[in-house]
């Protein structure tokens, strides 16, 4: 099995090295290549993943390129994990929105708008590139804005599915608490990338979220940065982004007094890189945790595998919503648990959903649509009405602003501009 990683060059790549060769029974890999434009960060990121195959005995090869045709060039599965502009886009995505009193992330709000703006179109050619040399190749989503970029890529036809840390990192969390196994662990996982819930948390067919949330709010809520009374009145765990909605304005004034992500992340790509550039590194080094991609390996390997050997079995992934969710459109894509198999992801049926959350997914949804329409098609006219839909947004003046902003920052990014 051959496997294509764009954006391969990226400093969390060894996170993912180090599932392959962990995991190798589950994805049998021959041949693994990097595909990235930077040919420094190739090599050492390249490097360390040899010598992660080395040390753990796998029998994969292992190769490099800056040619995304030769790359992807009879590969099975490709992953997409790039971010257009880096981690200085990202500073950008975080700074601006402030200035109208709006959060700045890099999926969240304003920002989020700004990289998929940038990032719909590169992947979208990726994936037609990807079409046309490998038509049976799956395309696996780890690039965000994950719900807009699956979007993109499901509307156009392509064979793909978006995936994301937060139900695998909340899947091990909730295991470790309950001193299971986290197989064992079935997660009711429901709404849209980086906007979910988790509604039940089965372990042999019993819900133990009740139990969670006794005896174990208070170091839920300080992992999610919530109050601890956020999750006792909803019973249920929001994730982590949802700190951008239930406590947008106290977060706004928590960002505009310190360094961004994106810097404190720039600091920590620099010592990683450092670290993978000795050639006595043989693992994945404990300064990777203080990245956010915890587990993504794990959650890439049991997808790919999955989607190539048709297991069928139940995974929380970005999929079409084809009416599970009966309040949004059939081509909105939902973030839930689903059967994955040769044909695809298909969602589970979802219990009905409460207003309170409802309500927010539709919003965000419909966001969601404007934004890939802006990133589509272009336009001030289109970047002005996704954000006036955004919830975090909403007002005439705040929108227009931002727009400015977005299109001033982003002019090297957008064709259009
Ligand atoms: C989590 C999210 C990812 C996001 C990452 C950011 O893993 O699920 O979508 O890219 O955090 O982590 P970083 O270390 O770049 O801030
Ligand atoms: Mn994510």
């Amino acid at each position: 099995m051959k496997l294509a990683v764009v954006g391969g060059g990226s400093t969390y790549t060894p996170e993912l090295i180090d599932g392959f060769a962990r995991l190798r029974d589950v994805l049998p890999l021959a041949e693994l290549v990097l595909v990235d434009p930077a040919p420094d960060r190739l090599r050492m990121v390249g490097g360390l993943a040899r010598r992660i195959f080395a040390r753990q005995g796998h029998p994969g090869r292992i190769t490099w390129t800056d040619d995304l045709a030769a790359g992807i060039d009879g590969a099975d599965a490709v992953l997409l994990q790039l971010r257009i502009g880096g981690q200085a886009a990202r500073n950008q995505d975080e700074t601006w929105p402030l200035e109208c009193g709006c959060v700045g992330q890099e999926t969240t709000g304003a920002g989020g708008l700004a990289k998929a703006l940038r990032t719909v179109p590169v992947v979208l050619d990726i994936a037609e590139q990807v079409r046309r040399t490998n038509p049976d190749a799956w395309i696996i989503d780890f690039t965000n804005p994950v719900g807009i970029v699956t979007r993109a890529l499901l509307q156009a036809g392509h064979k793909a599915v978006g995936l994301c840390n937060v139900a695998i990192g909340f899947q091990r969390k909730f295991a470790a608490l309950l001193g299971v196994e986290p197989g064992q662990v079935a997660l009711e996982h429901v709404g849209l990338n980086h906007l979910t819930w988790e509604r039940s948390v089965r372990v042999a067919g019993e819900d133990v979220l009740p139990k969670l949330l006794t005896e174990h709010a208070d170091t839920l809520a300080a992992d999610l940065r919530l109050p601890r009374h956020v999750l006792d009145r909803l019973g249920t765990v929001p994730s982590y982004y949802l700190r951008y909605y239930y406590q947008h304005d106290a977060v706004v004034e928590e960002l505009r007094s310190k360094p961004s992500r994106a810097a404190e992340v720039a600091a920590i790509e620099q010592q990683l890189l450092a670290l993978y550039a000795d050639p006595a590194l043989d693992e994945k080094p404990e300064l990777l945790s203080r990245r956010g991609g915890a587990y993504y390996s794990e959650a890439a390997v049991a997808l790919t595998s999955s989607l190539l050997a048709d297991t069928g079995d139940t995974q929380v992934v970005n999929a079409l919503n084809h009416g599970t969710l009966p309040f949004l459109p059939e081509d909105a894509v939902i973030e839930v648990p689903a059967t994955v198999d040769a044909t695809g992801a298909t969602p589970l049926p979802v219990r009905p959903l409460e207003p309170l959350y409802a309500g927010l997914i539709a919003h965000v949804t419909a966001y969601e649509q404007l934004a890939l329409d802006a990133a589509l098609h272009g336009g001030r006219d289109r970047v002005f009405a996704a954000l006036l839909s955004h919830p975090l947004i909403g007002q005439i003046d705040h929108a227009d602003r931002l727009t400015d902003l977005l299109i001033a920052h982003n002019r090297e990014h957008l064709t259009w501009a």
